[in-house]
């Protein structure tokens, strides 16, 4: 046990100098075509529009882009509301082309690497940590609190990227708590074909139905309901924790619905899950011990002792940590006011 708190903090030292993203708050009572001018106040516009370039040169071949740009300003009528407008509304503040914020709001989909983590203490609270790993270092300084507002008051909160309308990471206050990972991972050129047709069948984004999620349901049963049922564009892993003992659940996403429910066990010591970027119930690949480092972290950190802090150790351990590690969210519904985002300038590199 204490070897294992030595080794926790020699490597959280090791990935020092985190810094907190900027918030924004975003009023659901605007239109859509005009809520997202508050980030223009904590981001320059040079910037966001260089980093916007940056992130579809790297994700997208220069002849795709060419090639989809006219597909993509068609579908631009089947995009639903509020995100056509919100879309849109982006492009003009960033003086942007609308077809580049359209595929922008999908590369990002796809090569999200992650870690989620649920997890319980003796006394029944349910803790929800993730790092969101891509391999563009610029998404380090998009990365943004975005607290959304209804009526004046907080409906929701999440943590996203400048630009980007759905969310991967978010919390209900007292309610519930969500964060997806990606599932498999598809060529471009298919994952765009999914996209379209997906539009034509009505089909969400998984990081839409998360937002739609946080500002709908009504309570954990609910969230996790939706989140299994409700048809999307690719499979996903939605990680979703609540606010009473044993509200925890990793979902594994079909398309069409859920392929497998896997919840919290606290009756018999399962106090914790740990959802990478692989169906659970098979091993990982041999290259990637993501799971298996938390794992063994969080089976020498005790049921006892885990908390929001012990669980941001294990989730800043390598390689749970690593290289591409963008940030690190640490939530519980049950104590809204303590969400808590880290961006990782560099990452957590490998230190022995
Ligand atoms: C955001 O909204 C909350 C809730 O109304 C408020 O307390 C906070 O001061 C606002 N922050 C900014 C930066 O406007
Ligand atoms: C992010 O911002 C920091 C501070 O402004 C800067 O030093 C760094 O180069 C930026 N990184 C990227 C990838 O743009
Ligand atoms: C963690 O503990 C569980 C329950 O005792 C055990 O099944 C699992 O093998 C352990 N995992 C690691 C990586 O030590």
């Amino acid at each position: 046990m204490r070897r294992a708190a030595v080794l926790l903090l020699a490597l959280a030292v090791s990935c020092r100098a985190a810094f907190a993203p900027p918030t924004v708050n975003i009023s659901l009572d605007d239109d859509p075509d005009v809520r997202w001018a508050p980030l223009m106040k904590v981001f320059d516009v040079e910037f966001l529009k260089k980093a916007g370039a940056e992130v579809i040169d790297s994700t997208v071949p220069k002849w795709v882009h060419h090639a989809v740009a006219p597909i993509v300003m068609a579908l631009e009528k089947y995009i639903p509301q509020p995100y056509a407008g919100e879309i849109r509304g982006m492009a003009s503040h960033f003086g942007g082309s609308l077809s580049d914020v359209i595929i922008l709001n999908f590369a990002y989909e796809v090569s999200a690497f992650c870690t989620s983590i649920i997890a319980q203490d003796k006394i029944g609270h349910v803790y929800h940590g993730r790092n969101l790993d891509y391999p563009h270092p610029v998404l380090r300084n998009l990365t943004v609190n975005i607290i959304f507002l209804k009526n004046g008051k907080v409906a929701y909160r999440g943590t996203s990227f400048a630009g980007y309308v759905g969310l991967w990471t978010g919390q209900s206050p007292n309610k519930f708590t969500v964060s997806g990972d990606q599932r498999g991972s598809e060529h471009w050129w298919n994952w765009w074909k999914n996209v379209v047709s997906a539009f034509l069948f009505r089909r969400s984004p998984v990081s839409w139905l998360v937002r739609e999620t946080l500002e709908e349901a009504e309570d954990f049963q609910d969230a996790v309901m939706r989140l299994s049922k409700i048809p999307i564009i690719t499979g996903v892993y939605y990680i979703v924790g609540g606010v009473q003992a044993g509200e925890g659940v990793v979902i594994t996403r079909d398309r069409e619905g859920p392929a497998d429910i896997w919840p919290l066990d606290p009756m018999n010591g399962r106090w914790y899950r740990v959802e990478t970027n692989f169906d659970h119930w098979l091993p990982p690949p041999a290259w990637d011990h993501r799971r298996e480092a938390a794992n063994k972290a969080l089976n020498a950190t005790l049921q006892e002792h885990i908390n929001m802090d012990t669980l941001y150790q294990v989730l800043s351990l390598y390689p749970v940590c690593n290289g591409i590690t963008v940030y690190t969210t640490i939530m519980s519904a049950g104590a809204p006011e303590k969400y808590n985002t880290v961006v990782r300038p560099q990452g957590c590199p490998h230190t022995n």
